[in-house]
């Protein structure tokens, strides 16, 4: 199950909701990767991973936002973090996902597994590097 633990928490109140909502699509991505039923995870895979590109690039900006508005002095670093990020995701070559259920469901364990530990890494490393200053 992935969900927001405690120690996640950086008490800004906009910044764990949408912290929240990421731990969500995490959990989705799991959902999606365990359900034996799908045999084409191709629709679900594309709207999965559109949702995250929205979603992450809004969380990024609203933390960018809040970062400024501080002048947290490590700020630039961070924000390289946030596009590396975007451009992990966009590298998702969904155009050669192919109809065999085995080789879609590798791509979304790859997914889960760069989507859960970059999401914890960086809340405990990262992001709260700036919720301490
Ligand atoms: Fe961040
Ligand atoms: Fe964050």
């Amino acid at each position: 199950m992935y969900e927001m633990k405690p120690e996640y928490y950086t008490g800004i109140d906009t910044i764990d909701k949408e912290h929240t909502r990421l731990f969500e699509l995490a959990q989705e991505t799991k959902d999606l990767l365990c359900d034996d039923f799908i045999l084409d995870k191709t629709d679900n895979l594309v709207h999965l991973i559109s949702e995250l590109i929205n979603y992450t690039r809004t969380h990024f900006s609203h933390e960018e936002e809040y970062q400024r508005s501080i002048n947290y002095p490590d700020i630039e670093a961070h924000i390289a973090l946030h596009r590396k990020f975007e451009d992990k995701l966009m590298e998702f070559d969904l155009d050669s996902l192919g109809d065999d259920y085995t080789s879609q469901n590798a791509t979304v364990e790859e997914l889960l597994g760069f989507l859960t530990s970059w999401l914890i890494n960086h809340i405990l490393q990262v992001d709260m590097r700036y919720v301490k200053k």
